[in-house]
């Protein structure tokens, strides 16, 4: 079943173009992975997807749904299906780790009260973090915490969809690939789908199951990591010779 069907998606800034008609399916339970250069569209193309920004044209299908159609009231029920974990964490620097995930909770489900905290605390153990953190401020936590504590936020409707961008950007290779293999468990334990953007060449050999580049406005390989890694295309080659280079080939 496709979770996700993007057709001929037309993105531009005034007259700058960024997406030249794009278009790609998200299978159920994939780790669909988007490569691309700095400014590719990338994180554009996510916020597409989750209709915090419309394309210029195109289509986007969510579970069948044509969300490009929606009010915001529908908007606001569907947007529980997909939880986001944003390239800059997006966690609320005012709030506790707690209140961060709590607000979601009472906002989109009107759970509150003993139950909001059974949540928060389920929401934490999921990602691997400790209990006492749901006390804490984000600025008193390390990076990887940070990126653990946003990615229990992203969880916190219990969506079947997830996107993350960049999540293990900033983190040292060891966390790195600590949060790899969460995203996998998760996915596994949850049946989740997940839409990953990343630059960590690893992560993207590791854990997709299927590949997108973006380059030139244009989707230019859209495959598994065996085909991606066999690709001519130049920014192909050199997404996966910088990962020779790092393994010390
Ligand atoms: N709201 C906006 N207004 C104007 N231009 C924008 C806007 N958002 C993004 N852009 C431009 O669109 C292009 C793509 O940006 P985007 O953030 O999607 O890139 P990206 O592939 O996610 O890059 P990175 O890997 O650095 O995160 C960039 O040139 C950016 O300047
Ligand atoms: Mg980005």
């Amino acid at each position: 079943m496709n979770v996700i069907e993007a057709r001929n998606i037309v993105t531009a800034f005034g007259d700058r173009v960024i997406h030249d008609s794009i278009s790609f399916d998200v299978k159920e339970g994939e780790v669909f992975t988007v490569i691309g250069s700095s400014g590719s569209g990338k994180s554009t193309l996510l916020k597409e997807l989750i209709m915090l920004l419309r394309p210029q044209s195109g289509s986007i299908k969510i579970f069948g749904s044509d969300i490009l159609g929606f009010d915001n009231d529908k908007l606001k029920n569907f947007s529980r299906e997909w939880g986001v974990l944003f390239q800059s964490s997006a966690l609320f620097s005012s709030l506790t780790i707690k209140e961060n995930i709590a607000i979601l909770l009472k906002e989109h489900a009107g759970i509150s009260g003993a139950l909001a905290d059974e949540l928060v605390s389920y929401k934490l153990s999921l990602v691997g973090l400790p209990g006492h953190v749901r006390h804490m401020y984000p600025s008193e936590l390390s990076g990887g915490m940070k990126k653990r504590a946003a990615l229990a936020r992203a969880l916190a409707l219990e969506p079947s969809l997830l996107f993350l961008d960049e999540p293990t950007s900033g983190l040292d290779p060891i966390s790195s690939r600590g949060f790899d293999d969460l995203i996998l468990s998760l996915r596994d334990a949850l049946a989740l789908t997940v839409v990953l953007i990343s630059h960590d060449v690893h992560s993207v050999t590791d854990i997709s199951s299927k590949i997108m580049a973006l380059h030139d406005k244009k989707v230019v390989f859209l495959g598994s990591v065996e085909e991606a890694k066999r690709c001519d295309h130049k920014f192909l080659k050199s997404f996966f010779d910088v990962k020779g280079e790092q393994l010390g080939k």
